[in-house]
């Protein structure tokens, strides 16, 4: 049986993009390989956000060129972004290249690697499914079957992709194609499977996931919707309709919205719906009405300050986070001043920050890309100081707090290290990370447990059990069913660089 064997690059999308990879290579005969270098065929999953991912491909294969001259029979795929973009050019430019994949085309690869396999040339299949839509399903484990593993206490559902939004810096909708929607009755269902077979938290996806309707038109007003407000949409009408199907659910997140559809419906649903976490990832990329203005953002820094503050106020306690470029063309230090006494006013409890780095196909390739590298990196060291002081003292202020926690994962197996020396990990209901320290007897895995809040470290708590959650939590069972390990990992309330 051939072995393959996926990488990836990029955001939660493509992450979901390779784990349904996954599915159509396991379903079509072939075995994931232990290491990149067993494998038979080799997926890079690509992300062109900015210039750095896309050269990380281009090094990426550079390396792997050797990999294939080693057998004749090695096959190298590259998916995701990148390949939707540059399509069949990729292959005259890197001849190590087998096969082009756009991310409408998953379901086609096992096809396309079976034409490679009887000797057919490299090809690139970069279509989008404009007619009829395609929203590959993840097959949850069967919860009947005792031989099977739990389903990871956390996935992603998608409910819809592409993008209609002009931001002109950015090359998504060139690479993910217009706005489509998934009907709202199979997104119920993929999720009632999921939760049937142990998972805890869903999290919808899409490039601007609360401008979501419904295609079939099954889903009805939600409270506070308003029929001539240009940015209304049925995505609160949606998150009512999961609450009320789903209730084993624990926690329904979504990413990425976009500010403009966080309309007085939506407020009112996480006012109402306790399964929506205190906790949203509002983009705002700039706080200043001039640079939002050429962004072509569509609100303005009051807006988004009127907005983001109607939610605090339904759900006290609401922490935000956030994406912010910096250096936009034309960005002076009034701009980005304008940017740090935004990221003041809010809050941010997490932030990723960006240096402006000009795409193929935006429409901010007309303005010059005129703010130095250097002072890029000035402000983006600026930004993050100022979000890692936020961040720091909402975690200090946690210390000696009560908080429920749906572990996700064993800390090793998740990369933390074990800090601290603790064995389990998860997210507060506001996303924070926390380490679960003297529980490694229990089995906790994919429980909402409370805990008391220890110690804040710089981007994450640590944490005990309390005794009411200790006395009520089932002993480990050596050698008991081991839970399929969490592919994802989504470090929202943390700062990152660009
Ligand atoms: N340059 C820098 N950052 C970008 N992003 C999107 N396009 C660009 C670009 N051309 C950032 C935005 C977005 C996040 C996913 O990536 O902040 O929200």
């Amino acid at each position: 049986m051939p072995r393959y064997s996926i990488t990836t690059f990029g955001c939660q999308m493509n992450v979901h993009d390779s784990e349904r990879m996954h599915d159509v290579l396991r379903c079509a005969g072939y075995t994931e390989a232990g290491s990149a270098e067993e494998a038979d065929v080799l997926v890079l999953n690509t992300c062109s956000v900015r210039e750095k991912a896309e050269q990380k491909l281009r090094s990426e294969v550079g390396r792997l060129a050797r990999w294939k001259r080693e057998r004749a029979d090695r096959v190298l795929v590259v998916a995701g972004c990148v390949a939707q973009q540059e399509g069949e050019r990729l292959l005259k430019q890197m001849r190590a290249i087998d096969v082009v994949v756009g991310p409408d085309n998953i379901p086609e690869l096992p096809g396309l690697l079976g034409d490679l396999a009887i000797g057919g040339l490299p090809i690139a299949r970069t279509v989008f499914d404009l007619d009829a839509p395609r929203f590959l399903v993840a097959s949850p484990p069967s919860p009947s079957s005792s031989s099977s593993p739990r389903a990871a206490p956390t996935a992603f559902v998608t409910v819809m992709k592409g993008c209609d939004e002009r931001c002109s810096f950015c090359i998504v909708p060139h690479t993910r194609g217009p706005e489509r929607y998934r009907p709202s009755d199979e997104i119920v269902a993929e999720i009632a499977a999921l939760v049937a077979a142990g998972t805890r938290e869903v999290t919808l996806l899409g490039q601007t996931v609360n401008s979501y309707r419904d295609p079939l038109g099954a889903l009805p007003r939600a409270p506070g919707a308003s029929a001539d407000d240009p940015d209304e949409s049925e995505f609160a009408a949606l998150l009512r309709r999961v609450a009320a199907d789903v209730p084993g659910l624990a926690r329904l997140r979504y990413t990425s919205p976009h500010p403009r559809h966080l309309t007085p419906s939506l407020v009112l649903a996480h006012a109402e719906l306790p399964v929506l976490p205190r906790h949203v990832h509002m983009p705002v990329q700039s706080g200043s009405d001039r640079v939002l203005r050429r962004m072509i953002r569509r609100y303005t820094r009051a807006e988004y300050v009127a907005r983001t503050r109607a939610l605090v106020e339904a759900v006290p306690g609401l922490t935000l986070s956030t994406d912010i470029i910096v250096g936009f063309p034309g960005e002076t230090e009034d701009d980005f001043a304008a940017t740090l006494s935004l990221v003041r006013e809010v809050g941010f409890k997490g932030l990723f920050g960006f240096k402006y780095s000009r795409r193929p196909h935006t429409p901010a390739l007309k303005l010059p890309d005129d703010v130095p590298e250097g002072v890029k990196g000035e402000r983006l060291a600026r930004l993050f100081e100022a979000s890692e002081a936020l961040l720091g003292a909402h975690l200090s202020d946690l210390v000696g707090t009560t908080q429920e926690v749906l572990v996700e994962g064993r800390d090793k197996e998740r990369g933390h290290g074990g800090a601290g020396g603790a064995l389990w990990s998860g997210r507060t209901g506001r996303h924070e990370i926390a380490h679960i320290d003297g529980a490694g007897e229990l089995d906790l895995l994919g429980e909402v447990v409370e805990v008391s809040i220890t110690r804040a470290n710089k981007h994450s708590l640590q944490a005990e059990l309390t005794e009411a959650a200790r006395a009520a939590a089932r002993p480990r069972q050596r050698g008991g069913l081991e839970p399929r390990p969490a592919r994802r990992s989504l470090p929202v309330v943390a700062a990152e660089g660009g």
